[in-house]
């Protein structure tokens, strides 16, 4: 068997999916390209029957992104694996991941068949599946609450039926680790031909046991991991790929075994996912939280400057986490940043450095000081930025304990002005009125959110606004030392990109 186990990102199927994290066809693009850079084998780019959109991002993911195997999802049903193929076609390497649920409940209470019927629909999803696609993946969705001689049988049928990847999902995140490893040992050993398939592992969070179940799962065999950046997905989310990865490298002595990934794209990549979605991840999380090197009790910084190993199992460099503190200054020229950023793992096009150069001498006239944080938020401000339809030319907010608060704003479109004013709740509830009347689009704030990039009363305040029109829903950050102009700034790119982007979220999978 082999000693490598391959890495299956689903944060842009099974993470997207959840409420809170859709994206746009471009941002997910953005994503998928984020992805190819840090090494992943696999990507689920979608579930193309879902909507037009989750098709048109399938297909332009498999277009246009080179290096791993992308991947439609599909349930066993003719029509969606159809679609699925259209959406995956075009990849250098395509592959369709068909499923169908095999627990008692879920075949009698959601799908209404008999297992007898499950079975015959498994194998005709899986043969039609092949026939258009070199690469098929079969999940038993809810593996682990079926009856193993039936989840058996069907395997069976999808291995003769030519699947290549046999996945036994945990779909409700209810195993322990040593149950999960016995279901995936016992299956392998009674299954015909297992040794011709590669066994996968996807396993929700539900009891917070989806990273140990999904490396309970590769000692019992399994070669294949599916998870997400950050851990997103639906209800408590999947393994978090970072987790995973990090356990596999870091205790190397007790696996044995290689991931093809480059694990200094892992932070990165994680910053990237918060940035799209405006969703951060918690300052403890594991691998990528913001205090998941930090040291604050006297004891342990002592021992970490006397030897960084007396509390520190990898290092940030090793993830890609930028350790250098004080970074630029207002003498600081283009080469300056163009080098900071790359130490930092971003990739930058020209006309990106450029933009964010512009802005970085903006603030230099405002703050002395440019730390690692500033220049991460001028970077994500223009992370999968649509075009500025809008821009915010000037505003005001006047705020006093005894009337409403008042705001008027002046936003330029095509060479023209757009003045409007209004009173609010607050200050930002105002500002947001009053570029709602400017614009006269007919949008709703469903988040809104303002943190400091650094420390100190001069730092960068990040805002991020997530909008929605119609059926649309957009993300947009902005950043300024006045947090009201970070807000403006926020609400006007989402605005942006509402003007700009495509439906992409209207179906939802089980899980
Ligand atoms: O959790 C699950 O069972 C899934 C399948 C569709 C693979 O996401
Ligand atoms: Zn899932």
């Amino acid at each position: 068997m082999t000693d490598r186990v391959y890495i299956f990102d689903t944060t842009l199927r099974d993470g997207e999916q959840s409420p809170g994290f859709s994206m746009t066809v471009q941002e997910k693009l953005e994503m998928a390209h984020a992805l190819a850079r840090l090494g992943v084998d696999v990507i689920e780019a979608g579930f193309p029957v879902a909507s037009p959109g989750d098709l048109e991002a399938v297909k332009r993911i498999a277009r246009e992104v080179r290096g791993p195997v992308i991947c439609g999802l599909a349930r066993a049903q003719r029509q969606d694996i159809e679609v699925c193929w259209e959406g995956v076609r075009e990849a250098e390497r395509p592959r369709i991941h068909t499923f169908i649920a095999t627990s008692p409940i879920h075949m009698e209470r959601k799908l209404r068949m008999t297992p007898e019927e499950v079975l015959e629909a498994a194998r005709q999803a899986v043969r039609l599946a092949r026939f258009l696609c070199p690469e098929v993946e079969f999940s038993c969705e809810d593996a682990t609450r079926s009856d193993v001689d039936f989840l058996c049988r069907v395997v069976e049928a999808a291995i003769r039926e030519g699947a290549a990847v046999i996945n036994l999902p945990d779909t409700v995140g209810y195993a322990v680790p040593h149950e999960y490893a016995n279901l995936i040992r016992t299956v392998r050993e009674r299954v015909p031909d297992s040794d011709k398939v590669t066994w996968s592992v996807h396993c929700h969070d539900d009891l917070g046991m989806a990273v140990a179940n999904s490396l309970a799962g590769v000692q019992a065999g399994a070669r294949q991991v599916e998870g997400t950046i950050n851990g997103i997905g639906e209800r408590a989310g999947n393994a978090a790929l970072e987790e995973v990865i990090m356990a596999l490298v870091t205790r190397r002595d007790v696996f044995g075994l290689r991931v093809g990934v480059d694990t200094t794209r892992i932070y990165p990549t994680s910053r990237l996912l918060s940035a799209l979605t405006g969703v951060e991840v918690q300052p403890n999380k594991a691998i990528v939280g913001a205090n998941a090197f930090a040291h604050e009790a006297g004891i342990h910084q002592h021992g970490v400057l006397s030897d960084p190993r007396t509390y520190e199992i990898m290092t940030p460099a090793s993830v890609g986490v930028p350790t250098n503190r004080l970074v630029l200054g207002k003498h600081s020229g283009r080469h300056g940043l163009v080098h900071a950023l790359r130490e930092m793992g971003f990739q930058l096009t020209e006309e990106e450095v450029e933009r964010v150069y512009t802005r970085f001498k903006a603030l230099c006239d405002r703050k002395k000081r440019v730390e690692v944080g500033d220049l991460v938020a001028l970077v994500q401000e223009g992370f999968a930025a649509a075009p500025e339809t809008y821009r915010l030319v000037s505003f005001r907010v006047t705020t006093a304990s005894d009337e409403p608060p008042h705001a008027a704003v002046r936003l330029e479109r095509s060479g023209r002005l757009h003045v409007a004013e209004s009173t609010g709740d607050g200050p930002v509830d105002a500002l947001f009125a009053a570029i709602n009347a400017a614009t006269g689009r007919q949008v709703r704030l469903l988040d809104y959110s303002l943190r400091s990039a650094t420390g100190g009363s001069d730092a960068l305040g990040e805002a991020v606004c997530r909008l929605q029109e119609g059926d649309r829903v957009a993300t947009g950050r902005g950043s300024s030392t006045d947090v009201l102009e970070a807000s403006a700034l926020a609400y006007v790119a989402a605005l942006n990109k509402l003007v700009e982007a495509q439906p992409v979220q209207t179906v939802r999978t089980g899980s």
